[in-house]
């Protein structure tokens, strides 16, 4: 059994979410997500344990002290930070996913795109995403939502970690990278168990889970979920944006800023929220008083993503070395392992080629360079793509030998129909003028830079 006090503060870090996905939306995909999620969530939240230790999470300031952390997600954050658990030792979790940058970062990486493994000259192939806020995740599963564009139900993927859903869940994405030869490169998990009961923490980890817990067949999935606790404690998720502080009243908006939310929320304009999903409220009842709810002013309610998946077109970059290689590219879903065994049959994989997970964009601001391959270098950049990849391919892509612009070019053609180009902010075509347009890029950035948490502002 694992302890009850590290399910108990996962839970509460995936339970604390419940009203997101209870009720109707009214933005194209946030409604296909209320309802699927809503499907997923009831099998992992309301567990009997769950109200023992609401207090020690979703409430204090980011920069708690060690003090403020339940034991087991002290030891949590012990083997997170211990760099003597790579292989040669020296990279530690946090080497890539730095407290300070909130919980990304690239392990000192020349190539500021992907982070360097433990050993040198080894380099990863996806930009290292923000922890922020990804223990509300929901566990990766397959739902029934409808499509945005023509609102006919179809099974997608949702929730998971990694920019690929690969793992289901925090627990299970602990042996992802001590495994990875590219990243912390220990050989196996009787090694890993071996470091750490030689480790200063190793009492800690018996407080913890009993004397014995080094010899026992779970002690894996036992340190594995306090790592997964500690990522669910307050640090991670602290709301504490200026963004949370003008919901709850406290801060009011700039003109600039004003109009980029205005923007950002217009399913006719940016259509963000269609994915980075937010504003759902459980007082948000539509459907029985007829009248359009205003959005929710909880904080918990904005996490800036429904966690289901999605084809941009990202360009291809070529500082990733794996990407010399011109034969080689990174398909995101339709490539993790078992994709074609673990998806229903309604699903057809091939068509989520080149998909990944929508990110949250609490902290974007300082969460660059952007988009899974770290492709573009600035946020401004990052929201433009979405304005103008249609209608300014030329800006985004490289030319081909003949002249044309390689559009898609980091998809191999036979996926290019999978790249999203029908709903808002694609259909930009024609009728504004690039001033209007910039304005409004200006603006969108200007509120993004709002979801920036106190403890990761720069
Ligand atoms: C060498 C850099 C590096 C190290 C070390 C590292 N990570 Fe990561 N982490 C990444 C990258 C890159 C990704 C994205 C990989 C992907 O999606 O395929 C990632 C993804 C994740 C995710 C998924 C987040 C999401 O948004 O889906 C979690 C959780 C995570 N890491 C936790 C950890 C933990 C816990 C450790 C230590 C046991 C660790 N990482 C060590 C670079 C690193
Ligand atoms: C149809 C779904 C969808 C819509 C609409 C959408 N996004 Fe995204 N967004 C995604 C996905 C999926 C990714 C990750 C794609 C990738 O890396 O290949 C992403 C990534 C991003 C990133 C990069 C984040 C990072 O950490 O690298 C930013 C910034 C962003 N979106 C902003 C916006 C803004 C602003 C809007 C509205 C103008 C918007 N998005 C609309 C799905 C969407």
């Amino acid at each position: 059994m694992l302890s009850d006090n590290d399910r108990t503060v996962r839970r509460e870090g995936k339970s604390g979410v419940t009203p997101l996905f209870l009720v109707t939306g009214k933005f194209g995909r946030l409604g296909r997500n209320l309802l699927g999620a809503g499907l997923l969530l009831t099998a992992c939240v309301a567990s009997p344990q769950s109200a023992t230790l609401s207090s020690s999470a979703g409430s204090s300031s980011a920069d708690a002290d060690e003090a403020r952390l339940v034991p087991g997600d002290l030891l949590g954050k012990r083997i997170f930070e211990d760099p003597g658990l790579s292989e040669p030792p020296g990279v530690a979790c946090a080497s890539c996913h730095e407290a300070t940058s909130a919980y990304r970062g690239n392990n000192g990486s020349t190539i500021p795109a992907i982070a360097k493994g433990s050993r040198a000259e080894v380099f990863g192939v996806r930009k290292t995403p923000s922890l922020g806020y990804m223990a509300y995740s929901p566990d990766f599963s397959f739902a029934s939502l409808p499509n945005d564009v023509t609102g006919k139900l179809e099974t997608v993927p949702v929730g998971g970690q990694f920019w690929d859903g690969r793992a289901v869940d925090q627990e299970r994405q602990v042996e992802g990278p001590l495994f990875n030869p590219r990243e912390m490169n220990l050989p196996d998990k009787a090694e890993f168990i071996r470091r750490v009961r030689a480790s200063p923490y190793a009492s800690l980890a018996q407080a913890v889970y009993g004397d014995t817990v080094f010899d026992d067949a779970k002690a894996f999935e036992k340190l594995a979920s306090a790592v997964a606790g500690y990522e669910a404690s307050p640090r991670f998720k602290p709301f504490t944006s200026k963004f949370d502080d003008w919901l709850e009243g406290r801060a009011t908006f700039t003109e600039e800023e004003r109009r980029g939310y205005q923007a950002f929320i217009d399913p006719k304009r940016g259509n963000c929220l269609s994915c980075h999903a937010g504003g759902e409220s459980s007082e948000h009842e539509e459907k029985t008083t007829g009248q359009k709810s205003p959005l929710s002013r909880n904080p918990r309610n904005w996490l800036f993503t429904d966690f289901t998946y999605d084809v941009l077109g990202a360009p291809r970059n070529p500082a990733i070395p794996d990407n010399a290689d011109p034969t080689h590219f990174d398909l995101g879903f339709c490539q993790r392992p078992n994709a074609d065994s673990i998806a229903p049959p309604d699903v057809n994989v091939a068509s989520l080629c080149g998909a990944f997970k929508t990110p949250s964009l609490r902290n974007v601001a300082v969460a660059g360079p952007y988009f899974h391959n770290g492709a573009l270098a600035t946020l401004r950049d990052a929201v433009a793509f979405y304005f103008t990849r249609d209608t300014n391919p030329e800006r985004w892509y490289p030319r081909n030998a003949n002249g044309d612009v390689a559009k898609f070019n980091d998809l191999p053609p036979e996926f290019w129909k999978n790249v999203n180009v029908e709903q808002p902010p694609y259909n930009r075509k024609s009728g504004e003028t690039a001033v209007e347009l910039d304005q409004e890029i200006d603006d969108i950035v200007a509120f993004l830079k709002t979801l920036t948490d106190k403890s990761f502002a720069r």
